[in-house]
């Protein structure tokens, strides 16, 4: 069985929650005083997180699986869990991505238990604008973080930033530069809809366009063909070795060739990010449902993906779960 919707799109590629909380308030994502976090008991255990990700490599065709959150490493654990999920046959692909405040203290230990590759968010090189960003003074802790991915032999580390305006939309540049100097692949990803105070707008959205000009200002930048089912258009820049990418997820959806699915904290089956509807997993496992059982549930959750997002669709409707209980 594969998980084939009905547009014939085939996902392979797992992201899995492990926590819908954070040690950071990034203004997108989070409000300063934090979100009302789900119920304790609602939370999947260790052993039902590693049976589902079992059920979808064995079952269900996935081969990639990325850790999210709310933030991975705070979860109790998460070396654990990466090691049995590096333990299943076939094996899959493992990555995370993370704030990367906690990767100088973890790095070492996630490598070792199997982790392949990170993706760490940092959006500004200023300590001020971090903390405005952040509501944590953290900023030495992300950056150290990636040093220390980066020494584990993690490659290629990548950086996400996302760019708001008036805020750090003036940094395009120096963060490539800054990534470049350190072997760091950088993306930048356009700002959705999903920030839970529902404040998102569309015409103050800093547009992939628009960090492309700003990055042309000061690179020569070069497409990359063949994009496929990577949802950042990538650049060689000045020539190099090095690239960036741009993820123009609301002006450039890249919908059409989309090959994940998402596992929420609390055990729902997710076909995108922006579904308004779920797949319970985990009341029928609790329930004793067998792994046959399980997987069927799943492989129908992912049959009625829709075709797109729809952001600038009339009928749009944000959905309820913020992006920090969906996973990133
Ligand atoms: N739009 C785009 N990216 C977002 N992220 C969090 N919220 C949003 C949003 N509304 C990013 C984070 C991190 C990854 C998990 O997703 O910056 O890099
Ligand atoms: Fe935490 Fe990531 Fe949300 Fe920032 S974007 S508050 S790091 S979950």
């Amino acid at each position: 069985m594969s998980l084939r919707d009905s547009l014939g799109r085939v996902a392979t590629d797992l992201r899995v929650s492990l926590t819908d909380r954070c040690n950071l308030r990034c203004s997108y994502c989070m409000p300063a005083e934090g979100l009302a976090w789900l119920p304790r008991e609602e939370i999947l255990t260790d052993d039902e997180v590693v049976r589902l990700v079992r059920i979808a490599v064995t079952r269900l065709g996935v081969n990639e699986v990325r850790l999210t959150g709310g933030e991975p490493t705070v979860r109790p654990r998460l070396v654990d869990i990466v090691a049995r999920l590096a333990d299943l046959r076939p094996r899959p692909q493992l990555s995370m991505t993370t704030n990367g405040t906690s990767l100088v203290r973890m790095a070492p230990a996630l490598r070792a238990a199997g982790l392949d590759r990170v993706n760490v968010s940092l959006d500004t090189l200023r300590n001020d604008r971090y903390l405005a960003l952040t509501h944590r003074d953290r900023l030495g802790d992300a950056q150290a973080g990636l040093a220390a991915a980066a020494a584990t032999g993690m490659a290629p580390v990548k950086v996400n930033a996302v760019l708001v305006r008036g805020v750090n939309d003036d940094e395009a540049a120096s963060l490539l530069r800054w990534c470049l100097q350190r072997g760091y692949f950088l993306r930048f990803i356009e700002q959705m809809p999903l920030d839970p105070q529902h404040s998102w707008d569309r015409g103050a959205m800093v547009t992939g366009a628009e960090i492309l000009a700003r990055l042309r200002s000061e690179f020569t930048l070069s497409l990359l063909p063949g994009r496929g089912s990577a949802p950042a258009e990538l650049f060689t820049v000045d020539g190099g070795w090095g690239t960036v990418g741009v993820i123009g997820s609301v002006t450039a959806p890249f919908c059409a060739a989309c090959d994940r699915v998402r596992l929420t904290a609390d055990g729902q089956v997710r076909s995108c990010l922006f579904a308004r509807e779920e797949t319970d997993l985990r009341t029928p496992m609790r329930a004793g449902a067998d792994d046959a059982q399980l997987a069927a549930l799943w492989a129908r959750a992912v049959r009625g993906k829709r075709a797109g997002h729809g952001i600038d669709g009339p009928a749009f409707v944000q959905p309820a779960r913020p992006m920090s209980a969906i996973g990133g």
